[in-house]
Formats: structure tokens, sequence, C-alpha cells
């Protein structure tokens, strides 16, 4: 019989790997302080340029002009040659599910990407990231394109510029201002990149098989979309919009501590004492938001939050201003996750091509908590029913609703 090589069967485990070390990165820390390869997250995000965030990703280091320069035209190209077999294809599912969701899209087109390309297995480390520089430009405008295509529009041409002005012209249908774009490409810089999180494991668990990087960024995506994670700066509008009025903020907080429902963009696997991000892209957003017609939902967000840490000791994460931020650039809910899809790549890419560099199979063990040993009873005497097996949900997961 075939033990496995490792100790003794476990007797305790941590639940969804809580507190478990499960391999080393190069690209991001999380202890003390959120850095990118060694830089604190504050002057990145402040400076809001993604390329240059990118650029340090993939490659180790922050650019010169001269390498940004080249970085960003090597991306740009790629979002003006998305392969016409890819919009071929969600041209037909756009007009057969237009209202399918772009995260979805996104998904899909990836995976397209993919098939187009032929990875190929095992990657050198150029090709690699030649590889996923190609992905950052062709993923927003993958977006992009599905979002003309939807709405029965044909598919407009990239823009000159930054990939958030690009993005944000595109997903807005004018060209932003200048504080607008500036906020924008701080988001994504935001959002870049964060260690071991759910979605950069997938890919990377996906790539340690063997597997090639498309594969890797599809089943991120999958793992994003869901709202414990990237899925919840959808969600944030939501609760702001079933909450309605500052009014009404602690009656409501209460429905959902009693039926035990989360509140999205509150708590983080990691951050117990506040996610940097969050505090300094709300202070960002209270100043995007000031005299305008979106400043009243700031001050529900206030109150919601002084409600939340005195009630259950909980503070905002990325997602709770992220929200706010894309809600007053005038971006639709739908394009919320997918925009945290284009900043991610950058990150998820960089961890592939670490996993791939220095790769051991990512396999771990299981506690058995099932049926002891018993006998197979053939089909033509079996009678009575096989016990469902038991399992614990923990907090709901269905949407919240006022
Ligand atoms: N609302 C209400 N209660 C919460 C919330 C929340 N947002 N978050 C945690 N709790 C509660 C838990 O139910 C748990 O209560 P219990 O002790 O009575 O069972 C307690 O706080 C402790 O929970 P944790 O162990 O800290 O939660 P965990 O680390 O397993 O989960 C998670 C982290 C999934 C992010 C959780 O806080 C959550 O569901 N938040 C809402 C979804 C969200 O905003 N996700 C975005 C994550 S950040 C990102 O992707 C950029």
């Amino acid at each position: 019989m075939n033990m496995p090589p490792t100790p003794a069967a476990p007797d305790a485990f941590a639940r969804g790997l809580a507190g478990v070390v499960a391999g080393r990165t190069a690209v991001c820390s999380l202890e003390g302080d959120l850095r990118y390869r060694g830089y604190s997250i504050e002057p990145l995000a402040r400076a809001g340029d993604f390329e240059e965030v990118a650029y340090l990703l993939l490659h180790g280091e922050l650019p010169t002009r001269a390498e940004r320069d080249a970085f960003a035209a090597r991306v740009t190209s790629a979002a003006r040659s998305l392969d016409p077999a890819v919009i071929d294809c969600l041209h037909r599912l756009a007009a057969a599910r237009p209202d399918a969701a772009p995260m979805d899209a996104l998904r899909t087109g990836v995976s397209l990407l993919g098939q187009i390309e032929r990875d190929v297995l095992p990657g050198r480390r150029e090709a690699l990231l030649a590889q996923a520089e190609r992905l950052l430009g062709q993923v927003p405008a993958l977006l992009a394109a599905w979002c003309d295509l939807a709405s029965g529009r044909p598919v407009a041409p990239w823009p000159t510029g930054s990939i958030a002005a690009a993005l944000l012209e595109r997903l807005t249908g004018r060209t932003p201002p200048a504080d607008h774009a500036a906020i924008f490409g701080t988001t994504l810089v935001l959002y870049a990149e964060h260690e071991f999180n759910a979605s950069t494991f997938t890919a990377r668990t996906i790539v340690s098989t063997g597997s090639d990087m498309h594969s890797g960024i599809t089943g991120a995506i999958g793992a994003l979309k869901g709202p414990l994670h990237g899925g919840a700066n959808e969600q944030v509008l939501e609760v702001l919009a079933a909450i309605g009025s500052a009014e009404r903020a602690e009656a409501w907080l209460e429905e959902q501590f009693a039926a035990k429902r989360v509140v999205m963009g509150f708590g983080h696997r990691v951050y117990k004492d506040g996610d940097v991000r969050a505090k300094l892209l709300g202070a960002m957003c209270r100043a995007l938001t000031r005299g305008t017609a979106a400043e009243p939902l700031e001050g529900l967000a206030a109150r919601v939050e002084s409600l939340m840490l005195a009630r259950k000791g909980l503070r905002p994460n990325l997602d709770w201003p992220a929200a706010r931020v894309y809600h007053a650039l005038g971006l639709p809910v739908s394009v919320f996750t997918p925009i945290f899809v284009v900043a991610r790549m950058s990150g998820w890419t960089a961890h592939v091509i670490e996993q791939i560099g220095d790769n051991r199979l990512i396999r771990p063990l299981s506690l058995y908590c099932g049926p002891a040993p018993r006998d197979y009873v053939p089909l033509a005497s079996r009678v009575g029913q096989a016990e469902a097996c038991p399992t614990r949900t923990g907090f709901s997961l269905s949407p919240i609703r006022p």
C-alpha cells in the first residue's frame, strides 16, 4: 500500500487554512506593512501608476522611465490586438446572453485566449513574462469589448494613455478628468497584489501541476468571483442601497447579525486591526466625493463603519471604499469585480511565474470525517438510503437584502 511521504496523519487541521504558511513568496509581504517587492504600499498607491507597479511585480524592480514606457507600449499593443476569433466568440455569446455577468465573460475570454495562444510548457521565464504582459493588455480590452457587445455596439478601439485612463474611458464612454483617472489608477495599484489570497493560491495550485498560465488565471478569475473575495465589491453597493439612510443603519445591521449574515466590505482573514488599503482609499474617496452628488453616501458609509466597529469590532476591507469610488466615477456595478481582475492580473501572473520557477506540486492532506470502514453491498441486495455527509456552513452566504 502507498503511504504519503509525510509524518503520521494529522489529528488537527486549520479550517480554511487559516494561519497556515503554505509556501514562500518574494512578490508581496503583509508583515507589519503591506509591501510589494519590499516597497511600502502607501507611496505606490499615491503615485497611482499601475504600469510601474505591474512592472515591479513582474520584473522584481521599479522601472526606469524608459523601461516603464516600453512596458506600457507593449501592454497597449496587446490591448489593441485581441484575436478576432475571441471577439467573434464573445459576440455570439453576447447575442445569446447579453445579460451574462462581465465576470463570466472575462473567465471565458481568458480561457479562449489560452486556446488560441497555446502556452508552451514548461514555460521559459522570458516567454512567461511576455505572456503576462500580453494578458495585462488583453484582459482590460476583453472587458471593454464585452461591455460594447452586450450593449449591442461594435467594439470601439482602445484609447491612448495609461491602462487606468484608457479603461475608464472605455467603460464610461468619455475621456475621464485627470483626478478620476488618478484615483482609478490608485485602485488598480491597491488591488494589484495581496500574497496568498484565495484566487492567487488557486492560480499557484493549478500551475503547480505543470499546467499553463492561462489555466491558472482562468481558475483565479473563478475564485475571485465569490462574494467572500473579489465579488464583495459589487455587493457593497447593494448593502448601501439596502440600508438607504444613516438612520436605518443600526436596525438593518442588527437584522443581518441576527440572521448570521456577513456584511460585505468588512472583515479580513489576515487584517484583524484594519486593512491599510481601505484606510488610504477611504480618505481619497471622501476627498473625491466632497461637494458632489456622491457625498451623502459617504455619510452613510461612515455611520456603518462606526456601528460595525462598535458592535462587531470589524473594520472595512479594500472593497468598502473601492465600490464607492467606482460608483462615484460613474461605473456600473457589474464591472467592479472585473476591474479587480484587471488589476490582480499583475499579481496573479507574478505568482504564476514564481511558482513555475520553483515548483513543487501543491497537494495538502485532509482529515477524514466520513463513515467508518464498511463492506460493499451489491446493488441487487441494497436497501435503505445512504446518509448525506454532514456539512458545517458557518455564516450565511446569501446575498444581503433589506
Ligand atoms: N460581517 C459580519 N460578521 C463578520 C464579518 C462580516 N463582514 N466578517 C467576519 N465576521 C464574523 C464571523 O462571522 C465570525 O463570527 P463568529 O466568531 O461568531 O463565528 C467572526 O467575525 C470572526 O470571523 P473571521 O474568522 O475573522 O472571518 P474569516 O477570516 O473566516 O473570514 C472574510 C474573512 C471571509 C473576509 C469575512 O470577514 C467576510 O465574509 N467578510 C465579508 C466579505 C468581504 O468583504 N470579502 C472581501 C475580502 S477582502 C478582498 O477580497 C479584497
